[in-house]
């Protein structure tokens, strides 16, 4: 089924389903109501308020200065405009390293106070008992293996994670520990595309790729890079969809000359 002609919400269950049928996912980024709105209506499976909040809206260098509440607050937003699709909060830089309580007790927070389906988080076998502790909870988890943003420092720059096969092995072992520890799904980020392919193979929750090839079970992007809004790092599997900022750039652009001329506002927008 088109996922425009979808008439029931996206659930934990429809996402598996998907990956079972064949029936690739649809995910996009959103971070403010105007946004999902527009997202939802369009059929999208899954909106992810990501950490990327960070860089495509406030402005930040990287993902890790964003905070619990910048995320909360954005949630509770994409929360209020969405029907269908399901949302998913991606949990900030040291909301759930320290320790699996401190995790739990901040994944509960977007679920009970921001209305999230599901969180995000970034690591492998390390964090394996944190999913564990949060999908006890009844709380869905989407990991996220590959080019882990948060880790950036550690990893050296935003490059192609599993080029290797010591660290390609390691990923695939990573993605069947998260399995095992109860997500639902995980985000590839930045793999080769025949990696992104084994790993879909070798484990029977969804995988959802960015830069990671057409063999995932499903494809994310950043709504600000599809659509042309965001131009300081434009990675290469970006794809632009459409030239938004350009259409904002001209718009503005007319109302400052009809505003200078005198053009806007005219009769008709006057009482
Ligand atoms: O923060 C984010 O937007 C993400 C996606 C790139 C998957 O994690």
């Amino acid at each position: 089924m088109s996922t425009q002609g979808r008439l029931n919400k996206v659930t934990t269950s429809s996402i598996r389903e998907m990956k079972k049928s064949g029936e690739k996912i649809a995910m996009l980024t959103a971070y403010d109501y105007a946004t999902a709105l527009i997202l939802d209506r369009a059929g999208v499976d899954i909106i992810l308020i990501g950490d990327t909040l960070g860089m495509v809206v406030l402005g930040y260098e990287s993902t890790l200065p964003v905070t619990m509440e910048d995320m909360l607050h954005h949630t509770k937003a994409v929360s209020r405009a969405t029907q269908k699709a399901m949302v998913v909060a991606d949990m900030p830089f040291m909301s759930y390293q320290s320790s699996a309580e401190e995790a739990l007790r901040n994944a509960g927070r977007f679920l009970k106070e921001a209305g999230a389906h599901a969180v995000k988080l970034e690591g492998g076998r390390d964090v394996a008992a944190t999913v564990q502790k949060i999908t006890a909870a009844g709380i869905p988890v989407m990991a996220h293996l590959g080019l882990t943003p948060q880790s950036i420092h550690q990893l050296g720059g935003y490059k192609v994670q599993g080029k290797d096969e010591a660290v390609a092995n390691r990923i695939i072992e990573d993605a069947k520990v998260l399995e095992e520890a109860g997500a639902f799904s995980l985000v590839l980020e930045c793999v080769p595309t025949a990696l992104a392919s084994k790993v879909t193979e070798a484990i029977s929750i969804p995988t959802i790729g960015i830069g990671a090839g057409v063999g995932c079970d499903g494809q994310v992007l950043v709504i600000n890079d599809m659509l042309g809004m965001f131009d300081r790092f434009v990675p290469r599997f970006v794809k632009k969809y459409g030239d938004v900022g350009t259409a904002i750039k001209e718009a503005v652009g007319s109302y400052i000359d009809e505003v200078r001329s005198g053009q806007f506002p005219g009769p008709e927008h006057s009482y």
